[in-house]
């Protein structure tokens, strides 16, 4: 039989490579190259189509035995669910550190054990005092949660086929997890995927909703194998800026529901309080217009929510790399639109240093926020402010079209119930709002005439 050729895996991205390098091909980081244990192969004169156990099919519309979802006593956190802990799901929920993710978990742990269910919550990360500390803080010392401070995942399955099924377990995180049957420390891609999966199938084979919590690396993705994503139910992420106090619960995968919904939080001295109206969290709520700032007209799911965008222009005068600094926004996508702005409008930042913000820490990937970061760019360029109490949407193309975009009437009379009277983008949205005056653009050069020619 042939020797197995050497694997080497990514530690950060899970690609595998043959040959060891000094930095990962697929995602750059360096020294992350680990040698894998080499994957057994069948021949291909070993047939697989006998001695296997009969498997068991079902009809789609078998009738009773769906699992009913359980609520977690947090309204924002099952809104981004889709509606509650689905039994024998895994959810793995990522953000950054110190954003708030295991404060999130235990008061959702701590509300479902009140219900009576049982909740265990195992901590690789801090010791069961310091866990106590926190739910003294919370006000939750009194719920019925079993909490344990462990990583080994044989020990933790052992346990609890020792007692009453949870209804819910959190494991904090799954880094930390490791198991004996697997080789590497833990965090390392092996030994994530393996506790994963262990964990996972418990999860399923007793109808136990688990949340996994996971670190993320320097990009905001989830450290450990990209496969981590493929094997839950559930992918959400935590966001927000620490030195804010607004945190966002985004599902970006959701077997079991839709991905739109968020679930908005404001971190308080008492723990993660839910925000069931977030439509004006995000402006500055200043009265003056001011150069630079847009508001844009967003929609996370069914609910509006308003954001304000800042940008700053700084004008070099020695021939220095003008920086760019975005914060809430991609990016590759400012890069983009000042090019457009550049080669379609006339309008020059090649000398600029260049810095967007979108206010109180919330985070913009919807397409039709360009408009409005062009409006912020080109009123900072000009130092004119936007119309008062205007909002901007709209998909800039290369070619420097303003795009229609999803939900575009709906985003209108939203701000208008919102008191925003007038709002710019593509041509063709109707039905807005007749409280709002609306005007169509078409193309991103009429945009700068407006402004320009606005006094
Ligand atoms: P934590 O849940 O430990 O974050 P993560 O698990 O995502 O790393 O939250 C840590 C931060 O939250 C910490 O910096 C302090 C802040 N915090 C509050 O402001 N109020 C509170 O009641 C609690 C428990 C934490
Ligand atoms: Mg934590």
């Amino acid at each position: 039989m042939a020797k197995p050729k050497k694997r080497y895996v990514c530690q950060a991205c899970g690609s595998v490579s043959h040959r060891w390098q000094g930095q990962c091909a697929d995602c750059a980081e360096w020294n992350t190259l680990v040698e894998d244990a080499p994957a057994t192969v069948f021949s291909m004169k070993h047939h697989l189509s006998s001695g296997g156990r009969a498997v068991q099919f079902v009809d789609l519309d078998k009738p009773g035995e769906l699992p009913r979802r359980q609520p977690t006593g947090l309204a924002e956190f099952d809104r981004a669910l889709g509606g509650g802990l689905v039994p024998g799901s895994a959810i793995l929920l990522g953000g950054d550190p110190g954003i708030g993710k295991s404060t999130l978990l235990l008061q959702a742990a701590a509300l479902i054990a009140r219900e009576g269910h049982g909740v265990v919550y195992v901590s690789g990360e801090e010791a069961s005092a310091q866990v106590r500390m926190r739910a003294a803080r919370l006000g939750l010392s009194d719920a019925p949660v079993k909490l344990a401070a462990a990583t080994g995942v044989r020990d933790i399955l052992t346990t609890l086929g020792t007692m009453d099924t949870p209804k819910l377990m959190v494991v904090d995180s799954i880094q930390t997890m490791h198991s004996d049957t697997i080789e590497g420390a833990p965090g390392t891609v092996s030994q994530v995927r393996g506790c994963a999966f262990e964990l996972i199938r418990y999860a399923k084979e007793n109808g136990v909703a688990l949340v996994l919590v996971g670190h993320v690396t320097k990009d905001g993705s989830i450290a450990g194998p990209r496969v981590l994503e493929h094997m839950v139910d559930v992918v959400m992420s935590f966001e927000g800026e620490r030195s804010h106090q607004y945190r966002i619960l985004r599902a970006l995968k959701n077997r079991f529901g839709a991905v739109d919904e968020i679930g908005v939080f404001s971190m308080a001295g008492e723990g993660l309080e839910e925000v069931d109206n977030p439509s004006m969290l995000f402006l500055s709520g200043r009265d003056e217009p001011m150069a630079g700032s847009a508001v844009f007209p967003a929609i996370e799911g069914t609910r509006p929510v308003l954001v304000e965008i800042q940008a700053l222009i700084v004008r070099l005068q020695s021939g220095a790399t003008p920086r760019r600094a975005v914060v809430g926004w991609d990016n590759g996508r400012l890069a983009m639109l000042l090019a457009v702005l550049e080669s379609r409008c006339g309008l020059n930042f090649s000398s600029a240093e260049v810095y967007l913000n979108v206010a109180g820490g919330y985070r913009l990937s919807d397409p039709a926020a360009d408009l409005a970061v062009a409006a912020a760019l080109i009123s900072a360029m000009t130092d004119k402010p936007l119309p008062p109490r205007s909002v901007w949407l709209g998909e800039v193309s290369l070619a420097g079209e303003i795009r229609p975009v999803a939900h575009g009437s709906l985003r209108l009379r939203e701000a208008a119930k919102l008191g925003f009277d007038c709002g710019f983008g593509p041509s063709d949205v109707t039905g807005g709002s007749s409280a709002l005056r609306y005007d169509g653009l078409g193309q991103l050069a009429n945009l700068v005439d407006r402004i320009i020619g606005n006094p």
